[in-house]
């Protein structure tokens, strides 16, 4: 989704410096004026490559997104049964659905301008929501998003008075064609699986709609507020 969001960025804001994190060398192409930081923000001793970035080229970012997550890999499934549950699965959880996120929030605490509006939006998941919740299971996935909404609830109050022209959100894309949904997409209508051109588009329609009196919300992909 970071490729594909970056790719509709990079042809609708031309203009715009972007800064593009990743623990793995980007494999798309790269404007050569673009910053590229190979860095993993799960881990805290990493956070201050990041910052130097930023205060090195003077870069207070107008818009933030993190589409950090996971869901499975080649050892890992989301849970079907509490028998399933392991502290591993959990803990890879966090890292990419919660810690990065936390880590990111602490970069930008320090290079944020409190007189500039600036927006900060983190790729949740509508299974986050407590109430949406009917069907049960991916247990680690669910709570780990649950706590990222809470998380980004608690920075948009902490932020109220540092950075009051700073909105924060999270952000159900919506299903859409990538590597964390492959292996559910049989289960899936193909009108409700979306290609990543339609969510980037879909993403920067929310970051121009996001105001500061819905900071803090759990938003779905079309801009109205999924109930926690
Ligand atoms: N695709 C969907 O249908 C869907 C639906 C609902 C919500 N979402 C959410 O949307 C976001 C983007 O998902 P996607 O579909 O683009 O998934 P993806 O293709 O698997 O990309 C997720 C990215 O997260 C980063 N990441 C994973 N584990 C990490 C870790 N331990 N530490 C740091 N970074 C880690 C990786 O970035 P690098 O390798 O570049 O570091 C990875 O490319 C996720 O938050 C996901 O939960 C997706």
């Amino acid at each position: 989704m970071a490729a594909s969001l970056y790719l509709y960025w990079r042809d609708r804001y031309p203009d715009c410096l972007f800064v593009l994190v990743s623990r793995a060398p980007i494999s798309y192409d790269v404007r050569s004026q673009d910053l590229v930081l190979k860095c993993d923000l799960s881990q805290p001793d990493q956070k201050n490559i990041l910052v130097q970035l930023l205060k090195d080229n003077q870069v207070s970012p107008d818009w933030t997104i993190c589409c950090s997550g996971f869901l499975h890999d080649n050892l890992i499934k989301p849970e079907k049964s509490l028998t399933q549950f392991s502290i591993d699965n959990f803990m890879c959880n966090l890292q990419a659905n919660l810690l990065v996120q936390i880590h990111l929030s602490q970069v930008l605490n320090l290079v944020l301008n409190k007189h500039k509006p600036a927006k900060f939006i983190c790729l949740s998941a509508r299974v986050s929501s407590i109430s949406d919740n009917h069907l049960g299971g991916w247990h680690s996935y669910r709570m780990s998003k649950a706590a990222l909404n809470m998380w980004l609830k608690n920075l948009a109050i902490e932020w109220q008075r540092k950075f009051p022209l700073h909105a924060v959100a999270s952000l159900h894309p919506g299903t859409t064609d990538t590597k964390l949904s492959l292996p559910f997409q049989q289960n899936i209508k193909p009108d409700k699986l979306y290609a990543g051109t339609l969510t980037a588009e879909r993403i920067d329609r929310v970051f121009n709609l996001l105001s500061l009196e819905d900071s803090g919300a759990l938003l779905n992909w079309d801009g109205n507020k999924i109930a926690w």
